[in-house]
C-alpha cells in the first residue's frame, strides 16, 4: 500500500462510537468484541493505576492477538510523554501485536514533536519486527492549552496521524474551568458554549489536513439523553465520532454521528444526478435542477461529506436516480 492509499483508508474509517476499554480488565476487554461500536481503544493511560500498568500492556497484547476485535478500529491509548512508561508501552504493545493493532492513541500531546517522536519509535519497530511501515497510525488526544494552540502542527506532524481528538477532562482542568461535570456548561457562564472554540479550533485542524475529529467522553454514564445532548453538538458542528465509557453509549454515539437516512438518501442522489448531468449524456451541464432544488459543485461537495460517513457506516441507500426519457 502506497502512503496515499494508506491516507485514503485512514480518512474513511467509521469512528462514530470510540469505545475505551480499561487494559487493566480482562473482562471489559472480552465484553468489548460483542459491542456494535467503531472503535475500541485500550487504555493503559489514565484508566489504570500506575502498578497496574505492567499487567494491562500484557492483557492487551494478548487480547489483541486472540482477536475478535476485526470488525472495528483497534487502538491501544499509551501514556504520555511527560511519564516514565510511554516508550515501554508502545515498545510492548507494538512488538507483542502489531500486526494486529491499527492506531496507538497519545495523550496530552502538547507539541508537534511529541507526534514525531512517537512516529520514529513506530517506524524502527516495525522495521525491526517485519511489520509493514508507517500502516500504524497515530490518533493525538489535546489536552490542554498548548495542545490547542499547537493543534495545526500537531495534525501535520506524521502521515500518521488520523484523528485529533478533544479529551474535555484533562482539557477543563488544565484551563481552570470552572466545572467539575465534563461536557456540561462551567456555571457562571451564561451566554453560548464554553467548549465552542475548543470544538472549532480541533475541527478546523483536522479539515485543513483530512482528518477525523472526535470528542472526548461525557462521564455521566447513566445519563443517555445527557449524552445525546452533548454528542449533538460536536455531531452539528461536524465532528465525526465521540468517546463512549459504557455500552449504554454505544447505540446513542451510532445514531448521533451516522447522517439520517433520507439525508444519506438525498446525498447519493444528488452526486448521481450531478455526475449525469456533467456528463455528455446528460447535457454537460453546470448547475441543475433536483427536482424542485438547484445542485452545482458546492452542492456535489456537501453531498460527498454526507454520503462518505454514510457508506462509512454501512448505510444503503433506499433511492435510486433515474436519468430523464431523452
Ligand atoms: C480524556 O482523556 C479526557 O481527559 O477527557
Ligand atoms: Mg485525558
Amino acid at each position: 500500500m502506497t502512503t496515499s492509499d494508506q491516507a485514503t483508508t485512514r480518512s474513511l474509517r467509521s469512528r462514530r462510537s470510540n469505545l475505551a476499554v480499561p487494559g487493566s480488565s480482562p473482562k471489559m476487554l472480552e465484553k468489548a468484541k460483542g459491542l456494535p461500536a467503531d472503535q475500541v481503544f485500550m487504555d493503559i493511560e489514565d484508566a489504570v493505576a500506575p502498578l497496574a500498568k505492567p499487567d494491562a500492556r500484557k492483557n492487551i497484547v494478548a487480547a489483541l492477538n486472540e482477536g475478535g476485535y476485526e470488525d472495528k478500529v483497534r487502538v491501544v491509548r499509551v501514556n504520555d510523554w511527560t511519564t516514565q512508561w510511554t516508550y515501554a508501552d508502545v515498545v510492548e504493545v507494538v512488538e507483542g501485536a502489531g500486526q494486529n493493532l491499527d492506531c496507538i492513541m497519545l495523550p496530552k500531546v502538547q507539541t508537534p514533536e511529541q507526534v514525531v517522536a512517537l512516529d520514529l519509535l513506530l517506524t524502527q519497530i516495525e522495521k525491526a519486527n517485519g511489520l509493514e511501515v508507517g500502516r500504524i497510525g497515530i490518533e493525538a488526544q489535546i489536552e490542554n492549552a498548548l495542545g490547542l494552540i499547537n493543534v495545526d502542527g500537531i495534525a501535520t506532524a506524521s502521515p500518521r496521524v488520523e484523528t485529533i481528538i478533544f479529551g474535555p477532562a484533562d482539557f477543563m482542568a488544565s484551563i481552570n474551568m470552572k466545572s467539575l461535570v465534563v461536557g456540561e456548561q462551567p456555571p457562571g457562564y451564561d451566554v453560548g458554549d464554553a467548549y465552542h472554540h475548543i470544538l472549532m479550533s480541533i475541527l478546523m485542524a483536522a479539515r485543513a489536513h483530512d482528518k477525523q475529529a472526535i470528542d472526548g467522553p461525557y462521564l455521566q454514564i447513566k445519563d443517555v439523553e445527557g449524552y445525546k445532548r452533548v454528542a449533538g453538538r460536536s455531531a452539528a458542528l461536524g465532528f465525526d465520532g465521540k468517546w463512549v465509557l459504557h455500552p449504554g453509549q454505544v447505540e446513542a454515539a451510532n445514531e448521533v454521528y451516522s447522517p439520517r437516512q433520507e439525508d444519506y438518501d438525498h446525498a447519493e442522489l444528488i452526486l448521481d444526478a450531478y455526475d449525469y448531468y456533467t456528463s455528455a449524456a446528460g447535457g454537460a451541464l453546470g448547475a441543475v435542477m433536483l427536482g424542485d432544488e438547484m445542485i452545482d459543485e458546492a452542492s456535489r461537495k456537501m453531498a460527498l461529506v454526507i454520503s462518505a460517513k454514510g457508506r462509512a457506516a454501512g448505510m444503503q441507500r433506499t433511492k435510486a436516480f433515474t436519468p430523464p426519457e431523452s
